[in-house]
């Protein structure tokens, strides 16, 4: 399959949303990736349900939910009401991964799971069958604008080959300081969905860059 373009809106303009929405609608990107953080699980809060129910009224493409959130049972039907389409919750937060993954199916949504830089991929071992994604964070999580870690690649590569050999349908998602150089990286390491803010946002053209993320 061709990769995605997954632009994250924390690093948009907070104070004209719509206006990065829109350029995100009328982009060469394929979703809208919004970061949830609950000063809990990440030493951060950024937005909710409110935000994501207006951002959720005028985009044209899937909401990829990223929950940086502990507990996250506790809100998985109302993030689905605000609009989401895909759901990731991190391996980190959830003692039940199985039953969250699946809650989150239960809802129509798309599951996914979060690995932190120190979390290993082969704790996946059981699960992989079960994701729809597996998102890969290449930063600490908690802020846009962090320095990518380059064992992310090698992560990403041992993914690829779990899923390869266990014939798990999972696309693979790469998440924090993806850039213009370390793109094609991520991709020949076997990337599906690119997730990207400040590379996209801190551009002088945000729609030029999705478009050199897309056909890189
Ligand atoms: C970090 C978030 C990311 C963040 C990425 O915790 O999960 O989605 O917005 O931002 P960049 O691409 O600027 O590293
Ligand atoms: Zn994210």
């Amino acid at each position: 399959m061709n990769h995605l373009i997954a632009p994250s809106l924390l690093s948009a303009d907070f104070r004209n949303l719509e206006k990065d929405i829109e350029m995100v609608n009328a982009s060469e990107a394929d979703w809208f990736h919004l970061d949830v953080m609950d000063g809990m699980f990440v030493p951060n809060i950024s937005f909710g349900f409110p935000v994501i129910e207006n951002i959720a009224q005028i985009a044209r493409k899937p909401l990829d939910v990223h929950l940086m959130i502990v507990d996250p049972d506790r809100y998985i039907e109302r993030f689905k009401k605000a609009g989401a389409t895909i759901i990731s919750v991190h391996h980190e937060a959830c003692d039940h991964l199985h039953r969250t993954i699946h809650a989150i199916q239960d809802l129509g949504c798309k599951a996914g799971v979060v690995l932190n830089p120190h979390t290993p991929v082969h704790l996946l071992q059981d699960i992989i069958h079960d994701v729809d994604l597996v998102l890969i964070m290449s930063v600490n999580p908690g802020f846009g604008g962090q320095k990518f870690i380059e064992h992310s690649i090698f992560k990403i590569e041992k993914l690829k080959s779990l899923i390869s050999v266990t014939n798990s349908p999972a696309l693979i998602e790469v998440d924090g300081g993806v850039d213009l150089e370390n793109a094609h990286r991520l991709l020949k390491a076997g990337v599906n969905v690119l997730v990207a803010g400040n590379t996209i946002f801190s551009s002088d053209d945000p729609a030029g860059t999705i478009r050199k993320l897309k056909y890189i």
